[in-house]
């Protein structure tokens, strides 16, 4: 053990942006091949689902083991974290046997724990305040259909949720314009967007949906009822009118993207004609998980 700071991935905000496109071309060359470095050969990483998962739970298995290593899966029920043992007595024993931890976990207080008391580095897998590795193979996706997102108008539609927290905190380090369309009830939280404007973030905050998508570079949604809310019924009528289809759509610019991080509710959120339609990136963004993963793996466990 050493008393270095572990480099941990826990939130878009704690980087600035240099740092970020450090580890986006990390991943974009261990992508196509071109990256020389030593990748994490038998370094373990342990990851921690506290809600359920398909794409980060098997893009950060698959993606820990192509670079050399191990995965070891701790769930709720088969581990003593899910029967009272403390986060930080969990972050101190996990630090004995792996090189990485990735957790996803319910209040970003507890991700802030285990960094605390880790001597490995912790990456953040979905809090219900962020997702900052979706967002990380998101800019992935954005650069590699259309090139640079800087200047770039972005919408937000819907829930004012962790994913679109993480959008607005990579508005701010990618300099991009994102305007978020939600119902006022369903805005992100004022400390998010007051963070934004002492960063000078071009964010905008609206219920006005259909002038928000007009000429929009990319238009991004997500489910109306996040893992561990409340609420479904009176969520969903608020955001019916919220909903991504083709109508919607047809305001965004010609060439516009149209992203979401997935699971889909198809015709809630969105309807099938977008989310398979030709704006549609979704599975791109999917794989993308693995890519941009592997290079934060590699960013914050490599030598
Ligand atoms: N987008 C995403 O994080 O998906 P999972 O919940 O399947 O991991
Ligand atoms: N906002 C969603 C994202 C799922 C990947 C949730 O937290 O359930």
């Amino acid at each position: 053990m050493t008393n270095a700071k572990p480099k941990h991935f826990l939130s878009i905000r704690d980087f600035d942006t240099a740092t970020l496109r450090e580890i986006l071309d990390l991943a974009k060359a261990i992508k196509n091949g071109t990256y020389k470095g030593e990748l994490l050969p038998d370094q373990h990483l342990a990851m921690i689902f506290e809600k359920p998962s398909t794409r980060t739970r098997v893009s950060f298995q698959v993606g820990i083991e192509q670079l050399g290593g191990k995965a070891v899966l701790m769930d709720q029920a088969g581990s003593q974290l899910g029967h009272g043992e403390s986060i930080a007595d969990t972050a101190r024993v996990l630090s004995r046997f792996v090189n990485g931890i990735m957790i996803r976990t319910s209040g970003e207080e507890k991700l802030l724990e285990m960094a605390e008391y880790a001597s490995v580095p912790v990456i953040n897998g979905l809090t219900d305040d962020s997702h900052p590795c979706q967002l990380m193979a998101d800019m992935l996706t954005y650069e590699e259909h259309r090139g640079s997102i800087e200047g770039k108008r972005v919408v937000w539609v819907g829930d004012g949720n962790n994913v679109a927290n993480s959008w607005i905190h990579c508005a701010a380090r990618f300099n991009f314009a994102l305007t978020l369309a939600t119902p006022r009830e369903l805005a992100p939280s004022q400390e998010v967007v007051d963070w934004a404007g002492s960063q000078n973030a071009d964010i905008t905050v609206t219920e006005d949906v259909q002038a928000a998508v007009a000429g929009a570079d990319l238009v991004v949604t997500d489910t109306w009822v996040s893992m561990g809310q409340d609420g479904a019924e009176r969520r969903k009528a608020l955001l019916a009118p919220y909903q991504v289809n083709e109508d919607l759509m047809a305001l965004a610019a010609s060439d516009a993207l149209f992203m979401h991080c997935l699971p889909a509710h198809r015709g809630e959120e969105a309807t099938d004609a977008v989310l398979d339609g030709p704006h549609s990136v979704i599975f791109d963004e999917a794989e993308n998980r693995l890519h941009a993963q592997k290079g934060i793996m590699v960013w914050c466990m490599g030598k």
